[in-house]
């Protein structure tokens, strides 16, 4: 028999599948690989045969995905980026794959991945040539959007180079119909806002939620925690504009997660994942998956506490409640009445910064309720799934962050005992 708790779990979840339905397609943020930022636009396969923009590098990123797990944790996406295709389009005006760099094409590559329960994703540009200076899609908007359904495509990001205001304004919503009208359901990532400063009044977020489902809202990410922090402020800073535009089926995009590249530490690495994952951002990972650190792998990209907080089927953005020096609190409210809790600092003074807050300042508005508190990235210590300690909503709660670092909670009413909410989420995790 399913308990009250599951039961009620069911409803939300229901009531999301219900009164937001567009495409039907990224109910949760989109998770897997796509291949910008650590690979960029190397087309030289004479001297980087490895790390060069070619099937090669997808096939070996989809055998990765598959082999070494990253799959099984819901990373499912491989997303290829720019400088793929051939600078001519086919007689027909269809885009084409770089003959010598991906001989067998794409239909052939996406055959490849999906015959691993992968999806595969392609980049194209509203403009009239991709940022890279590859072939641009305005004025074949149908011809591509059948193009890819023809080949298998899962998802497309759509960049904005190369295209004013105006086009813009005709061209996403262009593609998001042609798309719709090849009857495949692509998963459609606009750069539209990206372009237009990523605010409103220039960005109409209600419009954006009704014909993409993510879309980037801010500059590049690059290899550095400085980009890292940057988005996240940024996020903070314009949190009442874009907290309302994310929800299922529509995601504010902070850009590719760069854990496991080389400018992180494995403390900041968890903070831009853990941060990501407050965000309800996809998860895209762009990194090396061949030569990936493995503690970043199995602690970080693989810990199944915050992946649950990314993926939760409420899908409700997390908010900055207070910044207080070098720390900064967010919260993300879960089904179930649950809260994820993050305080992230970028102290540098070597030793960890304490920091102090309470329940009450998350905006949670029962006066008797109580939280057991379990501990997201360090299940081993004082906050772990045995503890059986209950917050009140003025108890200060005091932790310590290590430098550059993250602690994450995900806050339980006490009401449901904690054994219970275990086999409550195991069996909901089966449905
Ligand atoms: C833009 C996008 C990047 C990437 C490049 C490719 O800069 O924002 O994510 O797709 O174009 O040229």
């Amino acid at each position: 028999m399913l308990s009250g708790y599951l039961r009620f779990l069911c409803f939300c979840t229901l009531i999301i599948y219900v009164s937001c339905y567009n495409n039907g397609v990224a109910r949760t943020p989109p998770m897997g690989w796509l291949s910008w930022e650590r690979f960029r636009c190397n087309t030289d396969c004479v001297n980087h045969p490895k790390n060069c923009i070619s099937e090669q590098l997808y096939r070996d990123m989809a055998d990765r995905l598959y082999e070494d797990g990253w799959l099984k944790h819901g990373y499912e996406f491989v997303n290829v980026d720019d400088c793929w295709s051939s600078k001519n389009r086919t007689t027909e005006k269809e885009l084409q794959s770089d003959p010598v760099r991906f001989p067998s094409g794409i239909a052939a590559l996406a055959d490849y991945v999906h015959e691993k329960g992968l999806k595969l994703g392609i980049y194209g540009d509203m403009g009239t040539l991709t940022c890279g200076g590859y072939p641009g899609t305005m004025g074949y908007e149908k011809i591509d959007a059948r193009t890819f359904a023809k080949w298998g495509i899962d998802m497309l990001k759509l960049d904005g180079c190369y295209s004013n205001e105006t086009e813009q304004a005709v061209g996403y919503p262009l593609m998001s119909k042609e798309l719709n009208a090849t009857g495949r359901r692509i998963v459609y990532s606009c750069s539209w806002p990206a372009y237009r400063g990523g605010l409103p009044p220039k960005v109409n977020y209600t419009l954006l939620g009704e014909i993409c489902n993510l879309w980037r809202n801010y500059g590049d990410i690059d290899d550095s925690l400085e980009a890292v922090l940057k988005i996240i402020n940024w996020w903070g800073d314009n949190q009442d504009a874009l907290i309302p535009a994310a929800g299922p089926g529509k995601w504010n995009d902070p850009d590719m997660l760069i854990a496991g590249d080389f400018s992180l530490s494995f403390e900041e690495s968890k903070l831009q994942f853990g941060m990501w994952a407050i965000l309800a951002a996809p998860l895209l990972v762009s990194a090396d998956l061949r030569i990936i650190d493995e503690k970043i792998r199995d602690k970080i990209y693989f810990n199944t506490e915050v992946i649950r907080v990314n993926q939760d089927p409420l899908g409700i953005q997390g908010r900055r409640i207070r910044t207080d020096h070098m720390c900064q609190l967010w919260v993300r409210p879960l089904v179930g009445e649950q809260q994820a809790i993050a305080v992230f600092t970028t102290e540098p003074y070597g030793e960890p910064t304490g920091f102090t807050f309470t329940l009450k300042e998350l905006g949670i508005q029962n006066p008797a309720a109580e939280y057991v508190l379990i501990d997201i990235f360090d299940t081993d210590n004082s906050f772990n799934h045995n503890s059986d300690k209950s917050y009140a909503l003025t108890e200060p709660i005091t932790i310590e962050v290590n430098p550059n670092g993250i602690r994450m909670f995900r806050a339980v009413p006490y009401k449901f005992s904690v054994s219970e909410l275990k086999v409550d989420v195991l069996e909901f995790d089966l449905l």
